[in-house]
């Protein structure tokens, strides 16, 4: 069984995320959709809203036999991996600027649990710009993100901006 944990803060899901889920799913038979627990950041969606919305937006990603769990963690991420027994920690890399940040954190993670590589994917083109921060920043502004975002989380960003203001 090769497992993979795919970390991340996921505030919220993006259409990179599941094209990373997508690229990376015929690599191993489970990946576990590890949503970090950082209510400190003071997130849009709390981290059972994101868990929720990853769930029901993850059919759209499973293009083959792999399992696709989601799950919550707190703590650190190599922590995670090991004791859900997972081989490998995947990234998405959208661009070079990404580089130093995840090349810091796969020297860490591995000083941190030896056993456990860091796969590096790189993200769809059309992609390359997006991050959950730009999403909510832009959405929030009055700006579309249709086409960035999966369209129900879209609509649940409405329902939150309003319900905030
Ligand atoms: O989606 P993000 O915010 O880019 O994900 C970053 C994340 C969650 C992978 C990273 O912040 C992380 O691993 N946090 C958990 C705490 C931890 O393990 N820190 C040390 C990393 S070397």
């Amino acid at each position: 069984m090769r497992r993979a944990i795919f970390p991340g803060s996921f505030d919220p899901l993006t259409n990179g995320h599941l094209d990373i889920i997508r690229r990376s799913s015929p690599l191993f038979d489970e990946i576990i959709i590890a949503v970090l627990n950082n209510p400190e950041k003071h997130p849009l969606f709390s981290v059972e809203e994101r868990c929720e919305l990853i769930r029901r937006i993850l059919p759209e990603a499973k293009i083959n036999d792999c399992t696709l769990v989601v799950d919550s963690f707190s703590g650190l991420t190599a922590d995670f991996a090991r004791q859900r027994g997972a081989a490998a920690i995947i990234r998405g890399i959208r661009a070079i600027g990404d580089y130093e940040y995840e090349l810091r954190m796969a020297l860490m993670n591995r000083r941190l649990q030896p056993e456990i590589e860091t796969v590096f994917l790189t993200a769809a083109e059309e992609y390359s710009f997006v991050s959950s921060t730009l999403m909510k920043q832009v959405f929030d502004l009055g700006g579309r993100v249709d086409g960035l975002v999966p369209d129900f989380i879209i609509e649940k960003m409405r329902e939150k901006i309003a319900a905030n203001r």
